[in-house]
């Protein structure tokens, strides 16, 4: 191994990581130097003094305050307006191929406990149509739609890209034009340990972990998927995560809107459903505007109430934004970009003292990630426009319970029924009025309540049964 790089090692105080390497066949130890060559040995102390050897502060600032944002029903006629204007804006900008769509999937899924890339996760509530397919259906009806292929970006990590694409290719694709798929793979971060020290997986290499979805901007421009875009004129990225499928993969009101009042990034927000619920909530301070997560924000500021005993601080963030592709090129020119890290404390299996494989049962290292919303302070211009939660956001964090993959069924059923509904077709309640019927619709072929009363039409369907299960 250079000397170089064994001293810059030895300086960053992680002179451990190079105990075996005299064990070690020339092929690994080629392995694991070109992964300690890839990191900057420089930052690795101050990381561990600033997020490992302490909690980080989280400095709230001292006027921070709600941010403003669009109301999901226009209030009064010039916005009513806008709004018009902005679904027009929208539907050009589809229709002359400006804007791609970027589902984030670089994540583990740890809380979700499945085994494989969480895209491929079964979640339709009839057939096991998984979370990618979902989003190709829509991606498929956007664009036949709009007239224009919509480009879909994926953003995998290392250690799920080749599944990922495997899943793609056994699935033809879901019937996309192959050319219009481009995956790209986001930066790692090695992981450290409660003192410290960067924590192996193997006597030849360390602890990696995907860096978060912050990583997205560079690796956007590191795999040439920014250059991709702007040789294919696209100005705005539709960014969605990979565990929502109700998510309007491009919706015209919300990109329109983004281009008439000059974001660089925009944001949907849902209000909360109460002081606690576990959004990040939308801020402002010194002008610019911010997410304060939901465990960071002061008891005082999620308690308070407007005159009319509202919450002030309601704006509540599901991971849905549009990014202007200049915005993006803007940041990373140079090929750099420091997006602040947040901590988590997680279980990490590692090697021991001895060098032996361990599983640990309690937090044992910490992780450090940087997050897509720390770019919202750094554009010029933010937009932010309200959602309606339940036609946009199922998130798919849990296998049961709040946020989870049942839960997220049950909504799709819900959406599906007041589509149906909507096209005049009568859908059985239980006692509670909920949905008693489990309803699939082909994502391919119903966008929205025009898509469903044509299916209507065609199908001639009138009523569901009691209890029934139906796939169209
Ligand atoms: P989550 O914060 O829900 O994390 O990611 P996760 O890794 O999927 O799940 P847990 O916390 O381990 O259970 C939100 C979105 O950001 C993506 C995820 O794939 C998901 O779409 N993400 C997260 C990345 O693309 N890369 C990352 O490094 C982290």
């Amino acid at each position: 191994m250079d000397e170089i790089l064994k001293q810059a090692i030895i300086a960053a105080g992680q002179e451990h990581l190079l105990r075996f390497i005299d064990n070690l066949s020339a092929g690994e130890l080629a392995q694991f130097t070109e992964e300690l060559a890839a990191i900057d040995w420089a930052q690795i102390p101050a990381l561990s003094a600033e997020y490992v050897l302490k909690r980080p502060d989280i400095a709230i600032p001292a006027d921070l305050a709600p941010a403003e944002f669009f109301p999901l029903k226009p209030a009064d006629a010039a916005m009513q307006k806008l709004y018009c204007d902005a679904d027009a804006k929208g539907v050009e900008l589809l229709k002359n191929g400006k804007v791609c769509c970027l589902t984030v999937a670089g994540g583990q899924g740890t809380r979700l406990g499945f085994d494989g890339p969480k895209g491929t996760y079964p979640i339709g509530p009839v057939s096991d149509l998984s979370l990618f397919g979902y989003f190709a259906g829509s991606i498929a009806r956007t664009s036949e739609k709009y007239g224009s292929q919509i480009d879909w970006y994926i953003m995998t990590s290392p250690i799920n890209r080749a599944a990922t694409e495997a899943f793609f290719r056994e699935k033809n694709f879901f019937g996309l034009p192959q050319d219009s798929v481009f995956f790209f793979t986001q930066g790692t971060m090695p992981a450290f340990g409660t003192d410290g020290k960067l924590l192996m997986s193997s006597k030849n290499s360390l602890a990696l972990s995907p860096d978060g979805h912050g990583g997205t901007l560079l690796a956007l421009r590191k795999s040439g998927a920014l250059d991709k875009m702007l040789a294919k004129g696209v100005e705005y990225i539709s960014y969605f995560q990979v565990d929502n499928p109700l998510v309007p993969v491009a919706d015209p009101r919300f990109i329109g809107l983004s281009a008439l009042e000059n974001a660089e990034m925009s944001a949907i927000m849902l209000s909360k459903t109460n002081s606690r619920e576990k959004l990040g909530n939308f801020c402002v301070s010194g002008g610019r505007t911010m997410i304060i997560e939901y465990s960071d924000l002061p008891d005082e500021l999620a308690e308070k109430r407007n005159a009319d005993g509202s919450l002030a601080f309601v704006a509540g963030s599901p991971a849905i934004h549009v990014l202007s592709v200049g915005f993006v090129e803007k940041l990373t020119s140079g090929g750099t970009l420091r997006l602040p890290w947040h901590r988590a404390d997680k279980k990490i299996a590692c090697l021991d003292e001895n060098g032996e494989l361990f599983t640990p049962s309690e937090p044992n290292g910490v992780k450090l990630e940087s997050f897509i919303f720390d770019a919202l302070p750094l554009a010029a211009k933010v937009m932010i426009l309200e959602g309606d939660r339940a036609e946009v956001f199922a998130p798919t964090k849990n296998a049961t319970g709040v946020d989870s993959a049942e839960s997220c069924r049950v909504m799709i059923t819900e959406r599906n029924a007041r589509r149906l509904q909507a096209a005049g077709v009568e859908i059985p309640l239980t006692s509670e009025g909920k949905v008693d019927a489990v309803i699939q619709l082909a994502p391919e072929r119903v966008l929205d309540e025009a898509d469903a009363a044509e299916l209507v039409k065609i199908t001639g369907l009138k009523k569901i049964l009691a209890g029934q299960v139906v796939a169209l």
